[in-house]
């Protein structure tokens, strides 16, 4: 699986559907997809959604998009693609009231082609869909020629016409890559939020954001952030019944495309994130409080922390650390395990104002992400961190996020060693059970 499409809740169920190669563990052939459930964490995988009609506009692939309500019909829009992926189209399909059958809409494709000032290049992808009181309106991720990665607007009475109207925000070259992936742009709070998986050329690259206001179908960006720069890519964002914006994002693997096939299957979507701004317009993020219901036993509870590393139940982790930061120290903790020199470093440093994720391999060689990561004086150093085998994501502060691929050699007893302990004023380890 690659990215997450059509997030939506209906009926009160949950529904994830995702870029899906039936045919193996590489990206080729997608098509959607698609998984249920009451929880957001216990899952139940259904037939898939949406496929590729030989002789049609998407018998190459159906690509990313969403999912809307429209007076009660669940509808999707996807880019279909010819084989090659060519040629990019947006398009419809109405689903049944459990989302399980979707019926293609006769007249797709919806929009045929990019306005003619974009480039020549084919990129015109992930349509994202959303009404404004009486009007729909959808951004469609693309490129302009010679300037950089673009979002185009488009606006529609009634989902099947749709007009362009203008670009709702172009990137600058390199800085936010070659061509927009994925865009997502909704409301917060009082603002609204442009999030973008910015496609570099050579690939996958940063997801950032921007918050600002939307007046007159013109967005007027006032903060640029970064959401993630290493393997959290094309998230996919929705509005759920209790009104919580939840963000959806695909982990993507670290290791060799022969590696994925061997292991018969390739990339996983990280646990879904409650967003919400802060006070300086800052995105916030945090895991789902649904996971909390999968805590099993809380480890070492009460103890007084020394830099004896502590033993871990396995690795099915969700931990969380404050630490006070008043000195140069750096503060965080090692995983380890017994008799390889594998080693993953997790590790603020006060100086620098930088948090990294720092995995040194059995032969040496090092993974590294790191982040910049500003606190404000008094502020303390808060780590959520959640451990499921391969997977590794940290958010610092609710605001910073690293997320990490590891495919450890060797997993006898994991190991926690934490560094800086005077500085730790709280912190909790949790041993998760299975959602299967
Ligand atoms: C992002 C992306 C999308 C596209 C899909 C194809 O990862 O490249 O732009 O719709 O994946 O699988």
């Amino acid at each position: 699986m690659n990215d997450p499409n059509g997030v939506i809740q209906w009926n009160g169920r949950y529904h994830l559907f995702y870029q899906y190669n039936p045919f193996g563990a590489f990206h080729d052939y997608m098509h959607w997809g698609h998984a249920v459930s009451d929880d957001l964490i216990h899952w139940e995988e259904l037939p898939i959604a949406i496929a590729p009609d030989p002789g049609t506009v998407d018998e190459g692939g159906i690509f990313s998009g969403c999912i809307v309500d429209h007076d009660g019909t669940p509808t999707a829009f996807y880019t279909g693609v010819n084989v090659g992926a060519t040629e990019q189209r947006q398009c419809m399909a109405t689903g049944d009231d459990e989302l399980i059958t979707w019926q293609k809409y006769a007249a797709n494709p919806l929009i045929a082609a990019p306005p003619p000032h974009t480039d020549q290049m084919p990129d015109f992808r992930d349509p994202f869909v959303w009404r404004d009181d009486h009007t729909w309106y959808m951004v469609v991720g693309s490129r302009i020629a010679g300037v950089g990665g673009a979002a185009l607007l488009y606006r529609s009475q009634d989902l099947q016409n749709w007009t362009y109207l203008h670009p709702l925000m172009v990137g600058d070259m390199p800085r936010h890559g070659a061509m927009w992936e994925c865009p997502n742009f909704f409301p917060l709070g009082d603002k609204w939020v442009l999030v973008i998986s910015l496609h570099t050329g050579s690939g996958t690259g940063n997801v950032i954001y921007f918050v600002g206001d939307f007046r007159d179908e013109r967005f007027y960006p006032e903060y640029e952030g970064m959401l993630d720069s290493s393997v959290y890519y094309a998230p996919l964002t929705f509005l759920d019944e209790q009104n919580r914006r939840i963000m959806w994002g695909w982990l993507r693997e670290s290791r060799s495309g022969d590696d994925q096939l061997a292991a018969g299957w390739s990339g996983v979507q990280a646990i879904p994130r409650v967003l919400t701004l802060d006070a300086n317009n800052r995105l916030l993020m945090e895991p789902v409080p649904e996971l909390e219901q999968i805590r099993a036993a809380k480890q070492h509870e009460n103890i007084v922390l020394s830099d004896t590393p502590l033993d871990l139940p396995g690795l099915a982790l969700d931990l969380s650390f404050a630490f006070r930061v008043e000195s140069d120290v750096p503060c965080g903790f090692d995983l380890t395990w017994d008799d390889t020199a594998e080693r993953i470093a997790v590790l603020y440093d006060p100086v620098l104002q930088t948090i990294n994720v720092r995995h040194t391999h059995a032969d040496n060689t090092l993974s590294p992400h790191g982040q910049l990561h500003r606190l404000v004086p008094e502020e303390h150093l808060e780590l959520r961190i959640l451990i499921d085998n391969s997977v590794l994501e940290l958010i610092a502060n609710r605001r910073t996020s690293i997320t990490h691929r590891m495919y450890p050699k060797q997993v006898k007893n994991p190991r926690i060693q934490i560094h800086n302990t005077d500085a730790v004023v709280d912190f909790a380890i949790w041993e998760m059970r299975s959602i299967w």
